[in-house]
């Protein structure tokens, strides 16, 4: 659906009625987004930065660094040195409705711009709460040859393909001479005291039907382990597995590669990023 003028988005509603925090100082621009402006005695403004229909979040390249099995936390925060850094946002399907449940896969360099690729420091995974929302706690990232300052993160909706893409920080010099820096993933940002806030909303490539009141994940008919094989096995949903457990499903065996609580969805052939087949 095309952008309709005078009316108000979903996501609009959804970021008005989800403000907190105080009046934003932006870095190097950008749009501020209205839960930012609550806090001050004012009315959260509209922000028409989404409306039905938007293009999904892009893609970019995976890059080196990425292992699987990281650990689920929201704070990636440790002792060492390092710019305390917030980053927080919703994710969306295409009508504009949060998506819950959805599992974010972040990982980035430290302070001095290393990649952990012995433990799982500046590692970690999450899945969006009831309201389709997600936060992260860690340190703004240091830079490395040959790159801007960026994010990695694999998004995925239950059922759904993995979006795998990177975040940008406005102002930065790099960014105007890293050939995979793109500014549809710049991240608005904001310094709050020590802290840096920065918010990015998702756009995923997922169907929504406007006017569904519930944006929780539908159960997926899954089509494996042949047409006469029901779908039955160890794994259940509500279950909290993790890595190295193993299931069955539909008469296929799978390891479990993230610890994570099962639900409806969330089947092991339909979330190659929780489930590998063995
Ligand atoms: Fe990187």
């Amino acid at each position: 659906m095309p952008p309709s003028d005078g009316m108000i988005s979903r996501k609009t509603v959804l970021k008005a009625a989800a403000a907190l925090g105080v009046a934003p100082l932006l870095i190097g621009g950008g749009v501020a987004l209205a839960r930012e402006q609550a806090g001050s005695g004012q009315a959260p403004g509209l922000t028409p930065d989404c409306h039905d229909g938007d293009d999904p979040t892009i893609e970019q390249i995976e890059g080196p660094y990425f292992k699987p099995n990281s650990p689920l936390r929201s704070s990636m925060v440790n002792d060492g040195p390092g710019t305390r850094l917030t980053v927080s946002g919703y994710v969306f399907g295409r009508a504009c409705l949060p998506i819950s449940g959805v599992l974010l896969d972040f990982w980035q360099a430290d302070d001095g711009g290393n990649y952990d690729n012995v433990g799982f420091t500046f590692r970690g995974h999450q899945f969006t709460d009831a309201n389709g929302a997600y936060k992260l706690d860690t340190i703004v990232p240091g830079l490395y040859p040959g790159r801007t300052r960026h994010l990695h993160v694999k998004v995925q909706a239950p059922g759904r393909s993995i979006l795998t893409t990177q975040l940008y920080f406005p102002g930065e010099p790099r960014n105007n001479t890293d050939t995979i820096y793109d500014p549809r993933l710049l991240m608005n940002v904001r310094q709050n005291g020590q802290v840096r806030e920065a918010s990015f909303d998702f756009v995923l490539d997922v169907p929504q039907t406007p006017g569904t009141p519930s944006p929780t994940p539908t159960p997926t008919a899954t089509p494996t382990g042949g047409p006469t094989t029901p779908p039955s096995g160890t794994w259940a949903p509500g279950k909290a597995y993790n890595a190295g457990d193993r299931v069955t499903y539909s008469g296929v065996s799978y390891v479990c590669l993230q610890a994570h609580t099962s639900m409806v969805g969330w089947e092991p052939p339909n979330v190659p990023a929780l489930w590998q087949r063995s």
